[in-house]
């Protein structure tokens, strides 16, 4: 076998906000077909960055106080523990804000231009006057053109559904100052995908089969070929100061790549920084036409992949994509997730709670196929999978048999495991599988992969109640057939583990080490009877079932979250099925702990910006904190949060404050008021913080 080159990447997440549960998914894809290809012997590299460019990013690090740079550290900074707790194996992570991508998107950029495919033209776009930059239709809200709605936003109307262009907009205004927003032109820089060269290279990189799944394909040249105005028309790549971006070149300042030209670049950039520590070349490793590039994504950005980014480096004269793998989106118990509505399962949460991170990575798994369909993680159905296969059915295997080794054999296996009938078929019919389960994997049939495992497990316990070593140990007659029948199971044991390896590489290495064997490969799966007269370790609990109060912890929380998030009432749902939702107050009966919406707007609650933060002498939990609330002035209020932040990190943020509490005098001094912060049944304390755009001063109501 020649070793494959293979060049894996997944999609660089938005550098503003922590991994939820999504990107965890698809990182786990990747991650399995990574491990899998290693295991077959392929040479492979796998990164991602962080996505760190573009206005959103610029503009929640402004209402923080903070620079982008510092925005985008403070969310690198988390990914790891993240990235750990699940086994994923990245070989590097950086970032699209850095040198090599900068150097490489300039560079791209220049090809595209010496090709004749970059021009420039004057466009009309709204722009905030107070801001003084240009707004991208998310920024714009106004009176619905068709229903008169008020405070829609840009595209549609979320009343009546009309779809429309921000110009059409009743006085429409900027929702990130408030103002008008005039009228301005501006000279753009074009990537000209309407060119015939772009159009028959896409066309024909589109046919060639193995890049895409079908229905990607087909998705793509429908948009690639569109009649009229749905033709696929030259893409807008520069966007005007001030813009947290990489420069164009020779525009003094003025103009920056629009963030998700150099987003894919960033694949090579955080593959080129990886190959300057482990001493590749990189240039040579992706000029080998061997070399595949194979990126996994989501269904959502199926358009920048398929289109703009084979064009792109196609005509800057580099290796174009050998695969697109695009999946659908992970739903909890049938919801999309809302981070707004607080649903979904926090990845950090599941591991705070104890869960095992590959049981999560079975169920997923379990759950994938090479489609684009959207995937479900449903409470029930994710306890019953893990405890009834993983547990009931593989690990079993061992957990019955490796006792009685070490009870009447001294942990030995006999000479040759397999030896007569039943123990020869068994074992003939799991090695016969290795070839499918190796085709499910490489085409990202994990779910077929995994239901074939399972398959082999059931051969294994139905031999088990057949032969029954529990039974013969007892009869001393019988006693010495026990060491063959458990020996046979324990190499089924291992054939399975290795079938496993790419989902539970820990769980795969405790077997090796229960079994005294070196790191498990594919090619090991050839052996006959490795394990044949070998002394094992006594058996070891290889892995515990999913309790049911684990979930509970795990969605009561997240029901807690979506409690804390909701401004209107609403009946709980319950998050499990067979859990009743709590009795719910209702809004006419105002009796014990309802209150009207009078009660509620006595309380003053406002944005205010942290000025000063520091420690108090002699007080250990507290921080006292200088608020700026615009026009009712500057408060000092003492905060309960010392345990959870370091002041530094404090000043410059917005929060959300109770300004009208009654002054208190404290040993410390006078506390002015009250920073609001959640917390629950596990540890942290989180202060709040409103959304890109709010102003110090402001009422939140
Ligand atoms: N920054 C861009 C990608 C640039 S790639 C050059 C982006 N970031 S993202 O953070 O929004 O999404 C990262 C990946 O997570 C995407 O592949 C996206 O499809 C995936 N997912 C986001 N939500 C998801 C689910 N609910 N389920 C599965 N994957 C999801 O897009
Ligand atoms: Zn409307």
């Amino acid at each position: 076998m020649t070793p494959r080159n293979i060049f894996v990447t997944t999609a660089l997440p938005y550098a503003n906000g922590s991994f939820h549960i999504g990107h965890i998914m698809e990182y786990i894809q990747a991650d399995i077909w990574v491990r899998f290809q290693r295991m077959q012997g392929h040479q492979l590299h796998f990164v991602c960055a962080d996505d760190a460019h573009g206005a959103p990013i610029m503009l929640k690090a402004e209402s923080e106080g903070i620079t982008p740079e510092q925005l985008v550290g403070r969310i690198a900074a988390e990914r790891k523990k993240y990235l750990e707790g699940f086994h994923i194996a990245f070989d590097n992570w950086h970032s699209t804000h850095s040198p090599e991508n900068t150097a490489l998107s300039q560079e791209i950029y220049g090809k595209l231009k010496a090709a004749g495919l970059i021009y420039t033209k004057s466009i009309e776009q709204f722009f905030d006057p107070v801001k003084q930059m240009f707004l991208a239709d998310r920024y714009i809200k106004g009176g619905c053109p068709k229903c008169s709605a008020a405070d829609q936003y840009g595209d549609a109307c979320e009343v009546c559904g009309a779809v429309y262009a921000p110009t059409e907009l009743k006085n429409p205004y900027s929702s990130l100052s408030g103002a008008p927003p005039v009228m301005k032109s501006s000279e753009h820089y074009f990537f000209k995908l309407s060119d015939a060269r772009c159009r028959d290279f896409l066309k024909q990189w589109l046919d060639e089969a193995g890049h895409l799944q079908p229905q990607v394909a087909n998705k793509a040249r429908e948009w690639l070929t569109g009649d009229g105005d749905k033709a696929l028309g030259d893409w807008d790549i520069s966007r005007d100061a001030p813009y947290f971006g990489i420069e164009i070149p020779d525009t003094g300042g003025k103009k920056f790549f629009y963030v998700w030209l150099d987003a894919p670049i960033g694949y090579l950039a955080s593959f080129k920084n990886y190959c300057a520590k482990k001493g590749i070349d990189f240039d040579r490793f992706l000029a080998d036409p061997t070399t595949e590039q194979v990126h996994f994504i989501g269904k959502d950005i199926i358009y920048f992949h398929t289109l703009f980014w084979p064009a792109m480096l196609h005509f800057a004269g580099k290796k174009t994509p050998n695969q697109v793998n695009v999946h659908g989106f992970i739903t909890v118990s049938g919801e999309k997730m809302s981070k707004s509505r607080g649903t979904g399962i926090s990845p950090l949460r599941y591991l705070d709670v104890g869960m095992n991170p590959e049981w999560l990575r079975y169920y997923i798994a379990a759950k994938l196929n090479a489609s684009v369909e959207d995937i479900d993680f449903n409470p029930d159905d994710f306890m019953a999978r893990v405890n009834s296969d993983l547990v009931g059915k593989f690990v079993n295997i061992a957990s019955r048999t490796a006792p009685f080794l070490t009870r009447l054999f001294d942990n030995r296996l006999s000479a040759q495991p397999g030896s007569g009938d039943a123990e020869a078929k068994l074992l003939g019919e799991v090695r016969a599988s290795r070839d499918l389960i190796k085709q499910h994997y490489e085409q990202r049939e994990f779910g077929k992969a995994l239901r074939e495992v399972m398959r082999l497990a059931d051969l294994a316990n139905e031999y088990l109640a057949q032969t029954a070593p529990w039974a013969r140990a007892k009869d001393p007659a019988l006693q010495a057939s026990v060491q063959n029948i458990c020996s046979t199971s324990l190499e089924v044991f291992r054939l399975l583990t290795i079938y496993l390896k790419p989902v539970l590489p820990e769980l795969a290495q405790q077997v090796e080490a229960f079994l005294n064997i070196p790191p498990l490969d594919w090619s090991h799966a050839d052996e006959r009877c490795a394990l044949g007269g070998s002394q094992i370790n006594a058996y070891a609990h290889l892995m515990t079932r999913v309790e049911e109060k684990q979930l509970d912890a795990l969605l009561d929380i997240e029901k807690e979250t979506a409690k804390m998030t909701n401004t209107t009432p609403h009946p709980a749902t319950p998050a499990k099925a067979g859990v009743a939702p709590p009795p719910q107050p209702s809004p006419a009966s105002a009796g014990e702990g309802v209150i009207s919406i009078d009660d509620f707007s006595k309380i003053d609650l406002r944005i205010a910006k942290i000025v000063n933060a520091e420690t108090v002498e002699g007080a250990d939990k507290l921080l006292r904190l200088t608020l700026d609330v615009g026009a009712l002035g500057t408060k000092q209020v003492f905060a309960g949060i010392k345990s959870a932040y370091d002041p530094a990190t404090l000043v410059g943020r917005l929060t959300v404050m109770v300004a009208n509490l009654a002054p208190r005098k404290m040993k410390f001094g006078m506390s002015e008021g009250m920073v609001l912060a959640a917390s629950g049944d596990t540890p942290g304390l989180f202060i709040l913080s409103p959304d890109d755009g709010a102003q110090p001063g402001m009422k939140v109501k």
